[in-house]
């Protein structure tokens, strides 16, 4: 019996009707343009939530996890609105109203995905709970439209106003690729991802920051988008050109044209990695990535001290490229970096933090792993 089974079994009394897991994502590129209908580039990592659901006849959610020591939080069906207050588990009931399930549940979560580190632990815990009750409800939604039911989630319920990228990826990312995501209409190419084979290594460095997206930093990068779409009577960013965006520079204020001067230069980057990829021409996937990292920093201005630390101190000791990942503020950057070459890049960033008196960053690395399942 898998290990969820076995926890849930221990706090329920008996084994649950099924289980599902889902995983967190490392985005190679492509950042802040999923909501500007552009093209994004993520893959899964190892690291999933694990998710053990059972059907009751209470009028009650009943959710417990491995992180909270098993404590049992109870919500009653007529109770569960955008409106309540709470914790955690708002992701879980997002994803309950958001598929308007009205069955007393029993719910076990484990969810291993670090938590702040820019890894998408969130999509994961809600791409697990709506694979599970897809599946026990027989509900039939296809992934895109599941990725889209946990987006509004997310949006309508947790009032975290993300993209789709994550709840993609988390849904629909096969072993050994990326994920070319179209945001436009989630149509999907997977995109072989073999770094090893040519002696190569993603590092994730996670600089232990931890931001917190609902708290408007976020919310304010999007708003601007929306902005610069409307005063330019566009419909997306997808639909910006480089020359139009400076044939109309005066029709936007400076921190828009430079927030629309990063979305449409990073879909640009995207597809080009995409040709470098295919070719397998891991140089030009490193400066690419070293160009988002920048226009991240410098137009966008979601970067900090520490993911720049980070990033530096990787190309530094000679990586390929390196970029921060995710919403920015703080979680985690990536290094494309030789193999042999893993130790020495370690000890080069550590040093770099410690000489600054940061806190130690963390460090992982992940093949490229299947997306959500039922197990
Ligand atoms: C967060 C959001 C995503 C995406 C990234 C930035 O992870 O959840 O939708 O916008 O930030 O690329």
């Amino acid at each position: 019996m898998s290990s969820i089974s076995l926890h849930f079994e221990k706090v329920y009394g008996r084994s649950p009707d099924i289980c599902a897991s889902a995983p967190g994502r490392v985005n190679l590129i492509g950042e802040h343009i999923d909501f500007s209908e552009g093209f994004v580039l993520p893959f899964a990592i190892n690291d999933c939530t694990d998710v053990a659901i059972a059907k009751t006849n209470e009028n009650v959610i009943k959710i417990a996890s491995v992180q909270r020591g098993s404590e049992v939080i109870s919500v009653a069906i007529s109770d569960i609105s955008p409106d309540r207050t709470g914790d955690w588990e708002r992701y879980v009931l997002g994803v309950i109203w958001a598929l308007g399930i009205e069955t007393g549940l029993e719910i076990f979560i484990d969810g291993k995905v670090p938590v702040g580190a820019g890894l998408s632990s969130s999509a994961a815990l809600e791409a697990s709970v709506a694979t599970a009750l897809n599946s026990l409800f027989f509900l039939g939604h296809d992934l895109p439209a599941l990725a889209l039911l946990c987006q509004k989630a997310e949006n309508d319920y947790v009032g975290m106003p993300c993209g789709i990228m994550d709840q993609s990826v988390s849904l629909m990312a096969e072993k050994g690729s990326a994920l070319l995501l179209d945001c436009r209409d989630l149509t999907t190419k997977n995109i072989s991802f073999n770094v090893a084979s040519h002696g190569l290594e993603l590092l994730i460095i996670d600089t232990q920051i931890h931001h917190e997206l609902v708290d408007g930093g976020y919310a304010e990068r999007r708003a601007s988008c929306d902005s610069v779409v409307a005063k330019l009577n566009i419909t997306s960013m997808r639909h910006l050109s480089i020359d139009q965006l400076l044939s109309q520079k005066s029709e936007i204020t400076e921190t828009e044209f430079n927030r629309a001067h990063h979305a449409v230069t990073e879909i640009q980057r995207v597809l080009d990695a995409v040709i470098a990829l295919e070719k397998s021409d891991f140089k030009e996937l490193g400066k690419l990535i070293n160009a988002s990292h920048e226009s991240l920093r410098d137009d966008y201005t979601v970067s900090c001290p520490e993911l720049d630390c980070a990033v530096d101190a990787s190309l530094a000791a000679g990586a390929l490229g390196a970029r921060m990942v995710g919403g920015g503020f703080g979680g985690s950057a990536i290094a494309l970096i030789k193999a042999e070459n893993v130790e020495s890049t370690k000890l080069a960033i550590q040093n770099a933090f410690e000489s600054k008196s940061y806190k130690a960053p963390r460090f992982f690395t992940s093949l490229p792993s299947q997306g959500a399942r039922i197990h």
